[in-house]
Order: C-alpha cells, then structure tokens, then sequence
C-alpha cells in the first residue's frame, strides 16, 4: 500500500490489490483515491504469504468503478493481473474470448489479459511462458504484471511502450511504473527494455524476451532516496516542489564545466562531428516540458543560428515533417515515458534524425531510445503539475544551446563562460523570487472566484505566460489563456471586460528596448477596456508601474534567463488559486503525472 501511494500520482481513479495465500487468490478494489481501498483493507482484511500486485489506475477503457478497478482475475479466480496502456485489439479478443465461453465482469481492455493468460497457462509451461505468448497476441502499449495461484512466489511482467522498472533487494525484489514505489526498499534498480518479460521471485529476476531468449539488462544505483520523495512537512508535493527550485537548477547546472573552461556534456553521447553537422533543430514536447522547448528556440536559434521548430509530440508525426540526417531533435520530457513524445522519437529517428533527450528520470524510456541524453537534476517530482522539472528543463536547454555553440565555433570561449556564469546565478535569484512571493499568495486568494485569467507575453515571456495558463487550468479548472501580447489586437482584446484579470509577462527594458514599449503599450490598451492588469516585471522597471493595478517584481536577470524567474510567481499563482478553491493541487482531476497512452 506504501508503494502504491508513492505512484498515485501517475492515476487515482480507482486503485486495488491482489495477494495469494493457502493456494487462494484474494482482491480487493476500490474506485476513488487510495484512502478509499485502504479504509476497506482496514475494515477487510485481506491476507496471504505469496506475492502480491496492486494497481492505481487512470481509466482509458470503462468508468473508474470498483468493477473496472484493477487487479482483473480470470473466471476461476486463478490468475490476476494489473496493466498500464491501452490493448488496441481488445475488441477483437474479447469477443473471441466469449466465443470461448469466458464471462466479462468489467468494461476494461486489461481483462482480455486476464482471461488469455489463463487460457495460454493450460498449454503453457508456467506464467512467464504464457505470459509470453499472451504478449505475442497483443497490440498497443501496455506492461502487464500477473501473479497465479499454481506459482504463489513468482510475480510475471512483460512491457511494451509502457514504463516498468525492478528494484533488487536482498532476499526480496519489486517491480514497479516508477523506482518511486520501492525507494523505501532498495536503490538498485535493473531497466527494462522494450518487449521484455520479467520473472521475479524474493531471490531471483530472469529477464527474457518474448521468445523467451535471456537479454542483456542496465542495471543503476537510484540517486535519491526516500526522504526526496516525501512531503517533508509541506502539506502538498507542489508547495515543496516549488521551494525546491533553486536546488533544482543549482544541481542540473553542476559539473559542467571541465578545468579548461569548456562546457562539457558527459551524458550527451552524440559527438561534436556529429552536432557540427546539424542544419536544423527540431523540438518535441508536451504540455509544459513543451513550454520549455518554445524558449530554448529562442535561445539556441540566438547562440548557435540554427533554425529551431518547436511542435507539439501528438502532432509532429501525422504532418509529414521534413527530417533527415542533418537534423537534430531535441525530445524534452522530465518523465521520458510521455507516449506522445516517445512516438515522436521513433518516428523521427526512423527519418534518421539523431535524437537528444532532455529527461529528469534516469532509466526512462525516452533517453534509453535516443542517441543522446541531457538528464536534468531536479529529483523526484510527485505534484502532478510541472514546476521544479520546468526550471531544470530550461536550465538543460540553455546548456545544449551553448554546448551547439561551443562545438561549433558560434561563439567565443569568454563568451560561453559569460552565459555560463550568468546561468550559475539563477538558483540564488530564484531563491530571492521565493523570498518575496507572499502578495502573490494573498492575490491568488482574493481572485479565487474569478471565471478566466488571461495572460500576456512577449518573446520568452510568452511561453511563460502560456506556462501560467496552463497551471491555472490544470490546479484551478478555471478558464485561462495566453496570447503574443502583440496578437491582442486581432481579435482577443474583445475579450476584455471590466475588472478581468490580465497578467503581463513584461521582458527586461535592458533588453531590446522596442520589446518592451510594446508591452507597455499592450498593458494600456487592456487596461483602458477595463483589465485588471497583474504585471511582472524586472525590479527597478518604474515605466510600468503607473499602468500596473498589482505590480509583482523579480530580480533583473539577462533577457534570455528571464523565464527562470518569471515563471515562478505565476506558479505560486496558480497553486493558492487552486488552494483556495479547496483543489488538490498534487492531483489534480482527470490528470495523471505521466501520460503513458496517446
Ligand atoms: O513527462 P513529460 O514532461 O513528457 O510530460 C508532459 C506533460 O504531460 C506535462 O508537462 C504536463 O503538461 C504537466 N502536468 C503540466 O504541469
């Protein structure tokens, strides 16, 4: 139960068990959070000495109702299983299975495993073998873990396009979507590759694929502990997540830098032969790991004078893009399994693009699948909605487009170094935006009943307050949009009524000075239809105070770093609003930590 607190993150529809003892298989599920199963576990006990499996779940196929909840038995009651993704095939099982005379109880797609392993375990010797051939049967993304009554201390897994990950203990071992579930117990963990089958008992782990031949396995020492991944006396995730930014970005920036003063990228594996040859960078992402990617263009096509897109991973693969050799793609996800992002990769690396991956978990799928990896150091994020790992991402990005810069000639030496010691001031400035936060705490609050929060930007600052709306939907599920504050004019501004909060991301006036005036005067102009204009703006920019009705300072930091501060009032923003509306900021509904289906 432990364990599946610590993944409830990733889905907290439902959530259930499934143990074996005395040669019997016993369940329980519950729909709703984990408390809900706990509190029936407590009131039901339910016992055995064999191994278990248990399961919180994000519905895709069914409600989230105790029927649908996962572990799903066969009709003897002699095998369980639990699964993450999707079987596009079900259908087309299920129906075979009925033909077969198997009875359904529920609406998911996870049953059909159920039943097929079952029937593959009478012609198969053992779980894993059938467990394998279930497998060869089954297409979409899916891991599957099962447990039967006729082996009670061995615990079968197979994965395709869906995380699972084994944590080796002594005289005991754990298989698991995240290291996260069994932290508390060991830190050595074994990655799994793709289409793989895992047998687990307390003392061994065979590893096969789905022919059953042996495959070679990484195994790696987990570099946080427990501790990272409780709420250390924050009463959410979020809140500390947010405070643990300045850490956050101090430790993704560490060890950089060689003796010589050159940047050096040790994860990176793809060679500076390689990177001299890049026409054309491609970025990847979803959600907020995409927001990160919107400003690494500004920058990398700034330092390197590459041309950078920047696309969306559900959309980059159905539009025919133009890729090749020469092009580089920068895939940004902190959890490496988001499924749209992975499909990207491969697409794209089957164009022969090389691929870099931007990630916070070691021994994702999405780095394990690139050419090259940039691991951002942000530890363990719980909270739902991105914060720490979005800071760490644009610290990470920052670095490729220097390192670009550096192997191939763009810029001098003194130069790099300049931007790298800039960038080593970020986590004391980002500390000084979190020493000054509260008048944003006390605003969120006075607007908790507002219907829409609009935001405004230009160039960094635009992501940033695209990264502001979208916390504010995501924690507060109230309306908010961002527009280029410059795309006003063309149709938004008639949204614009009397007293509608409009925050402005306001670029340095040390910067190009034309960007600015411009955000001045887009200030007035809302403010003249009636906004209410929140601004955030660099301390000691007076220009904008008389058109400010809240004016939110953070510290003067170089144009391109800004989103490393500006980002965060809008975070603490969004957090209390939610708060305030009594929202569970760490799990937001309808919302999972990982999107691992498309
Ligand atoms: O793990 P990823 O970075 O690939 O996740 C991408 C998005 O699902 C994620 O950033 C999502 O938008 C966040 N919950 C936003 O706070």
């Amino acid at each position: 139960m432990d364990g599946l607190a610590r993944l409830e993150y990733r889905g907290y529809d439902s959530a259930g068990v499934a143990v074996l003892g005395d040669g019997a298989l016993r369940t329980e599920k519950r729909a709703g959070k984990l408390a809900n199963l706990r509190q029936a576990l407590e009131e039901q006990p339910i016992s055995g000495d064999g191994a278990g499996i248990g399961h919180t779940r994000w519905a895709t196929h069914g409600a989230p109702n105790d029927v649908n909840a996962h572990p799903h038995v066969d009709n003897d009651n002699r095998v369980a299983v639990v699964h993450n993704g999707i079987i596009e095939n079900f259908a087309a099982l299920r129906l075979e299975l009925e033909e077969q005379g198997c009875k359904f109880a529920s609406e998911t797609d996870t049953e059909v495993a159920a039943h097929l392993l079952r029937t593959e375990l009478a012609r198969h010797d053992g779980l894993a073998s059938a467990m394998r051939a279930v497998c060869r049967r089954l297409e979409g993304a899916f891991t599957l873990v099962a447990t039967s009554v006729d082996d009670p201390g061995l615990v079968v897994a197979a994965r395709r396009n869906s995380p699972l990950v084994v944590g080796r203990g002594e005289g005991e071992n754990f298989l698991a979507s995240d290291v996260a579930a069994f932290i508390a117990h060991t830190r050595e963990a074994v990655e799994l590759g793709q289409d793989q089958v895992v047998e687990l008992r307390a003392d061994s782990v065979t590893v096969t694929d789905y022919d059953g031949d042996p495959v070679d396995v990484r195994e790696y020492h987990v570099d946080w502990d427990a501790s990272a991944a409780e709420k250390g006396g924050y009463d959410y995730f979020m809140l500390k997540e947010i405070v643990e930014q300045p850490r956050a970005v101090a430790d993704t920036l560490l060890g950089r830098v060689s003796v010589d003063g050159q940047l050096t990228l040790d994860e990176m594996r793809l060679s500076p032969e390689e990177l001299r040859s890049v026409e054309k960078i491609v970025i990847i992402a979803c959600g907020t790991s995409y927001h990160a990617g919107l400003i690494a263009k500004y920058a990398i096509e700034h330092w390197c004078r590459i041309p950078c897109e920047v696309e969306v991973a559900s959309e980059f693969r159905y539009r025919d893009p133009i890729l090749d050799q020469q092009t580089l793609v920068i895939a940004i996800s902190q959890s490496g399994e988001s499924m749209d992002t992975l499909m990207a990769v491969r697409y794209a690396r089957e164009q022969r693009a090389r691929v870099l991956a931007i990630c916070n978990v070691n021994g994702s799928t999405i780095p394990r699948e690139s050419d090259g990896v940039l691991y951002t150091h942000a530890g363990p994020e719980v909270g739902v909605a991105a914060t720490k790992t979005f800071l760490t991402q644009l610290a990470a990005c920052y670095l490729v487009g220097l390192y670009l810069a550096q192997v191939r000639g763009q810029k001098f030496g003194d130069e790099i170094n300049a931007v790298i010691a800039q960038l080593a001031t970020m986590p004391d400035q980002v500390e000084r935006v979190l020493d000054t936060v509260e008048p944003v705490r006390e605003l969120a609050r006075s607007l908790a009943d507002a219907d829409t929060v609009l935001f405004l930007g230009r160039h960094v600052g635009y992501p940033v307050a695209m990264e502001g709306a979208l916390k504010l939907k995501e924690l507060a599920y109230m309306h908010a949009e961002a527009f280029a504050a410059g795309e006003l004019k063309h149709g938004p501004i008639a949204l614009i009524e009397d007293g509608l909060p409009v925050v402005v991301v306001v670029p340095s006036p040390r910067g190009r000075s034309v960007l600015h005036d411009k955000i001045v005067s887009n200030i007035q102009e809302v403010r003249a239809r009636g906004a209410r204009t929140i601004v955030i703006a660099e301390e000691g920019d007076e220009s904008v105070r008389p058109y400010a009705d809240v004016l939110i300072q953070i510290p003067a930091v170089p144009t391109l770093l800004q989103p490393i501060v500006s980002t965060i009032p809008t975070q603490v923003f969004a957090c209390e609003l939610a708060l305030a509306k009594g929202n569970d900021v760490d799990q937001p509904r309808n919302l999972a930590k990982s999107v691992t289906v498309e």
